[in-house]
């Protein structure tokens, strides 16, 4: 049997902090109600000369160096964004050139927030069926570039950054479905209809501007809450595990109060929860992949781990994954 394994992780967040008093210098708004609401206390935002791309090069790097492995070790490129550096040629191709990798393919993945575990995903699909060996699956964002620095609805919850992770495909044996390393199951949903709670008031075919991100936030929460209990319901089933077999949880990071809200409705405790939405509030494709890297960094990742990856956003998209480590 052959399984998509994780092999290393890396991520990359621009040098410059904005705080919420730095926000409330400038909007209507405080520390204390972003704090209370979200449990964002910073956000880093890309500078002059920083991109998608740049971020997520940066990124990639860092996965192959934990994995030891070199750019021509790669055979594939999946990244997830909403913010890619231009409309076209895909931002995958920008770091493929960066990193200086082999004609190998590159290509991005738009599902908003969920985009990474879409692009994980598909790299398992191509890693498994033979298409490709070895895998960077990157999620990068420059959220500070769309959004609408007068709406303090928007602006106090996002910010910019890069997680990657490198999938290398390896026969395992026979293994239950259940048992050994490596990708055991995902979960992919979208729902179109509710495009007007979440999405960018411009785009090439519509307007030819770039547009700003527009979210009515409570309803975005209550979808959030309901989609993911049972998306994580679901995966868990389908593995055939018991949800308290599960390590750690590294969530999209949204808000704090929907993590909190979704490990509770599961019936997981609070400290499996990996948290960085008060460092990094919301990176959307970007959020998982640092998430689980900063997991990883400061030990809380070990072989062996049983992982639950899980996200929501725009479209809606949303889906979870369960991986062992
Ligand atoms: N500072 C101060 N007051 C504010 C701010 C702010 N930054 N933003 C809104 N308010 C006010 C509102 O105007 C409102 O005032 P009113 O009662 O006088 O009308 C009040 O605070 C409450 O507003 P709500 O929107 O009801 O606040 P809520 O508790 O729902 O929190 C939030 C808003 C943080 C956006 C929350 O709804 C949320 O996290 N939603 C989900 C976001 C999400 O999950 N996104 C996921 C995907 S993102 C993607 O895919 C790109």
């Amino acid at each position: 049997m052959i399984r998509s394994l994780v092999r290393g992780a890396g991520s990359a967040l621009p040098p410059r902090i904005v705080t919420n008093d730095e926000l409330a210098a400038r909007l209507d708004t405080s520390n204390e109600w972003i704090v209370e609401r979200t449990g964002i206390h910073q956000r880093h935002i890309a500078g002059e000369g920083e991109t998608t791309a740049t971020l997520a090069t940066d990124a990639a790097r860092a996965a192959l160096a934990d994995a030891g492995l070199e750019p021509g070790d790669i055979d594939l490129i999946v990244l997830a964004t909403a913010t890619p550096d231009n409309t076209f040629p895909a931002t995958a191709t920008k770091v493929q050139a960066a990193l200086g990798c082999g004609p190998c393919a590159a290509f991005d993945v738009a599902a908003v927030c969920s985009g990474f575990l879409y692009a994980m995903s598909v790299a398992d699909g191509m890693l498994v069926s033979g298409q490709a060996r070895r895998a960077l699956v990157i999620g990068a964002e420059t959220f500070s570039r769309i959004l609408d620095w007068e709406d303090r609805t928007t602006a106090v919850l996002f910010g910019d950054g890069a997680g990657a992770i490198v999938l290398e495909a390896q026969d395992v044996g026979d293994l239950g479905r259940n048992e050994g390393p490596g990708i055991l199951t995902s979960q992919l949903h979208a729902d179109g209809k509710h495009h007007d709670l979440l999405y960018v008031d411009g785009g090439p075919s519509t307007t030819q501007t770039v547009g700003h991100l527009r979210m009515k936030g409570r309803e975005v929460f209550r979808h959030a809450v309901v989609n993911l209990a049972q998306v994580l319901g679901d995966v868990v089933a389908k593995a055939g595990v018991r949800v308290d077999e599960i390590d750690l949880v590294v969530p999209h990071q949204a808000n704090i109060r929907i993590l909190e809200a979704t490990a509770r409705k599961l019936g997981l405790p609070p400290e499996k929860l990996v948290v960085t939405v008060d460092r990094h509030a919301n990176t959307s494709a970007a959020s998982v992949p640092l998430a689980f890297a900063a997991a990883r960094a400061d030990g809380r990742v070990k072989q062996g781990d049983l992982i639950l990856f899980e996200a929501m956003g725009g479209g809606f998209t949303w889906g979870a994954s369960l991986v062992r480590l």
